[in-house]
């Protein structure tokens, strides 16, 4: 079994004052050896002061987007080069805000994957359906066909990302996935995995939609559930630090 992964999604939230504060106190109560991995996902004007706290921690940090460009005209894009410059571990790709509000395809998706996997920055894919999808009984095919766009762009590399399965109906609304309905959808996509790599296993699928302190447990102990990519609950300290524990 590979460790499970904890992600903190900050999404665009946090102050330069606000974001120390949290970060000395996720520090402080994180054991010197987690039994888990644990990341927090950053606005990008603030990848700089998170470098500088987490440095030489066990807590690593990311971004929450990337541009599906290498360099050059294209205004307001942060590239993977950027990002590996201040330190990133990982970068969110395709989260359903993103898709939803930014047009993101599922090839733009793809693409920025594949940016990051070329600049050694592991790629948090995220794949999940609305609730009008799940009603008319296509979650899986949506999902199949969300990681399909990856596999077919990264090829063998598949076995270097994250996924990140994130129903957009549970996404912040505190409705969470029940274990069981969370368990179905992440044994479709290890199938998914399966088949396109050796390594699957090497693959961490996260699960992602209103996690919190109460229900991890209960997720995190299901057998294709290896980890959590968190939003609101990783604005407290206390609440991220008792979901890292929960990944024990
Ligand atoms: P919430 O934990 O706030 O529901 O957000 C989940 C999420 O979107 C993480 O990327």
């Amino acid at each position: 079994m590979t460790r499970k992964l904890i992600a903190g999604n900050w999404k665009m939230n946090g102050s330069l004052a606000d974001n120390e504060a949290l970060l000395r106190a996720v520090l402080a109560g994180l054991p010197a050896t987690p039994t888990a991995d644990v990341a927090v996902c950053v606005p990008a004007p603030y990848l700089a002061q998170v470098q500088a706290l987490c440095q030489g921690t066990a807590l690593a940090w990311g971004a929450q987007d990337v541009s599906a460009h290498e360099r050059g005209a294209y205004t307001g894009e942060v590239s993977a080069a950027m990002l590996r410059d201040f330190g990133c571990r990982y970068v969110i790709v395709g989260h359903s805000e993103r898709r939803q509000y930014h047009g993101e395809t599922d090839e733009a998706v793809a693409a920025k994957a594949q940016r990051a996997l070329a600049a050694g920055i592991t790629p948090i894919v995220c794949v999940g359906e609305t609730e009008a999808q799940r009603n008319a009984g296509q979650t899986e095919a949506v999902v199949k066909r969300q990681l399909a766009a990856v596999i077919h762009t990264v090829g063998h590399c598949v076995s270097e990302i994250v996924v990140a399965y994130e129903p957009v109906w549970a996404i912040g609304t505190g409705r969470t996935a029940t274990p069981e309905q969370a368990q179905a959808v992440h044994a479709v996509l290890r199938a998914q995995l399966r088949a396109a790599t050796p390594s699957e296993r090497r693959v961490r699928i996260l699960y992602g939609g209103s996690m919190n302190a109460a229900n991890a447990a209960a997720l995190l102990a299901q057998p294709d559930i290896d980890g959590g990519l968190i939003g609101g609950a990783s604005l407290k300290a206390e609440d991220f630090l008792r979901i890292v524990a929960a990944a024990a």
